[in-house]
């Protein structure tokens, strides 16, 4: 009698532990961004970045600009909702490892050293890098910026761009967060020169008479992709519609709408 109550008291703990353990399963199963709707994306830019991404405080709160309008009309066409937050720069690929957002655009370039931590679509738009100065103490060259202190945003490109320079020159690397204290930067003369991309330099130009800026070399292009987690089933359908933008002439016009016609 004692060995049958034994087994059945034996057989209830087993039944026991076997149910939490599915249950442990399947919560872990739920993933960050992707729980909660289906159907609504949760996308990072880092707003700091006219034409691409911007808050126009003379219009309101909300961030608007190239890469919006874009990812509002592939949203469309792949069925889905996108949600847009404003985030550092820097912060954007590693909120997508930790699966807090689905997706980011941020004129961001597909490197192949992101590459290994996000998924990339196709490129949809190309710039080129600018050493940006102040007129009177204008940086014409590379070498020109011997013993110069050169502000990059934090964890862009051109922090790298700033470091392969100062193999050829001597100067001093200062990061920001934003290009906007960047400009700040370079008004107040605390830095020389910023390594800016050239469209969105060609909007400070447009608004500031102080600034100048050139171009580097053109084989240096730095293009623009959406980066979504590695591993994620939206890249295909984002790319899908992307190609049908191109092919339709659809993106072009949102090139001419944000970027002019110069393209
Ligand atoms: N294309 C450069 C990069 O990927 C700079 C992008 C900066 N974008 C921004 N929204 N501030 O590193």
């Amino acid at each position: 009698m004692k060995k049958i109550s034994l087994f059945i008291i034996s057989l209830l703990v087993f039944a026991f532990i076997s149910a939490c353990g599915t249950a442990n399963n399947e919560s872990e199963g739920n993933t960050g961004a992707d729980s909660g709707d289906q159907n609504v994306l949760k996308m990072a830019t880092s707003a700091d970045y006219p034409p691409f991404e911007y808050i126009d405080t003379a219009k309101g709160s909300e961030i608007i600009g190239f890469d919006i309008d874009l990812i509002h009309a592939l949203a469309e066409k792949t069925g889905y909702e996108v949600k847009v937050q404003d985030m550092d720069f820097n912060s954007l690929i590693p909120a997508l490892q930790a699966k807090q957002i689905d997706l980011v655009l941020a004129g961001m370039t597909p490197t192949p050293e992101r590459a290994e931590n996000v998924d990339f679509t196709d490129i949809y738009y190309t710039a080129n890098h600018m050493i940006v100065s102040l007129k009177d103490k204008e940086v014409k060259s590379i070498e020109d910026l011997e013993g110069k202190t050169v502000g990059v945003q934090l964890g862009s490109i051109q922090q790298e761009k700033a470091t392969e320079i100062s193999e050829k020159v001597t100067i001093k690397i200062e990061n920001r967060n934003k290009i906007s204290e960047l400009v700040q930067e370079l008004k107040s003369g605390r830095i020389d020169a910023a390594i800016i991309e050239d469209t969105v330099a060609n909007g400070y130009f447009e608004k500031d008479e102080q600034l100048a800026g050139f171009t580097l070399d053109s084989s240096e292009e730095a293009g623009s992709a959406i980066a979504f987690q590695k591993e994620s089933k939206y890249t295909e359908e984002f790319d899908a519609a992307l190609k049908e933008m191109k092919e339709n002439g659809e993106l072009d016009k949102l090139i001419v709408k944000w970027f002019g016609d110069q393209q």
